[in-house]
């Protein structure tokens, strides 16, 4: 694993998979995520530990895994409004505080997926 990265700091791939565990957990039980959401999240959240990974400055598992992270590309067939940007980034936000990570970590990622979140929105509510 590359030193000075995120993902070094937080604790690696253990971490990543807590984070992501229980983030999904939440999507699952919020009712403006799950209608465009499919039933069993367990791919969804097995690419999201390969993304999450990659993102925080691990090993590029998505990209071999997926190809081109192209991730506005790869949202464009669900409405993703302000208000489901906001649901996302709340139980992100929920997930944070559950697995543990502490500042400046918790910061920086949260700072790095609201960005990202706000570029994903392709629908107004
Ligand atoms: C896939 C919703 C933001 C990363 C998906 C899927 C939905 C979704 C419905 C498809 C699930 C499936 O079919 O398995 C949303 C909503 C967002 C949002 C409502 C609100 C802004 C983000 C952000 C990231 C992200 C900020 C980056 C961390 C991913 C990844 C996948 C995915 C990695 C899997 C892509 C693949 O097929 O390889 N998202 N998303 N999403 N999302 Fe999001």
């Amino acid at each position: 694993t590359k030193t000075g990265t995120i993902y070094e700091a937080i604790g690696g791939f253990n971490v990543v998979d807590t984070l992501v565990t229980a983030f999904y957990q939440h999507v699952g039980n919020h009712p403006k995520l799950t209608p465009i959401f499919p039933d069993d999240l367990t791919e969804t959240a097995r690419k999201q530990r390969l993304f999450l990974t990659q993102l925080f400055g691990g090993p590029r598992w998505y990209t071999e895994d997926r190809g081109h992270p192209m991730m506005k590309r790869r949202h464009l067939p669900f409405e993703i409004t302000p208000e489901r940007r906001d649901a996302w980034l709340s139980c992100m936000d929920a997930a944070l505080t559950e697995s543990g990570i502490d500042e400046p970590y918790r910061s920086a990622i949260f700072e790095k997926l609201t960005m990202l979140a706000q570029h994903m929105m392709n629908t107004p509510d």
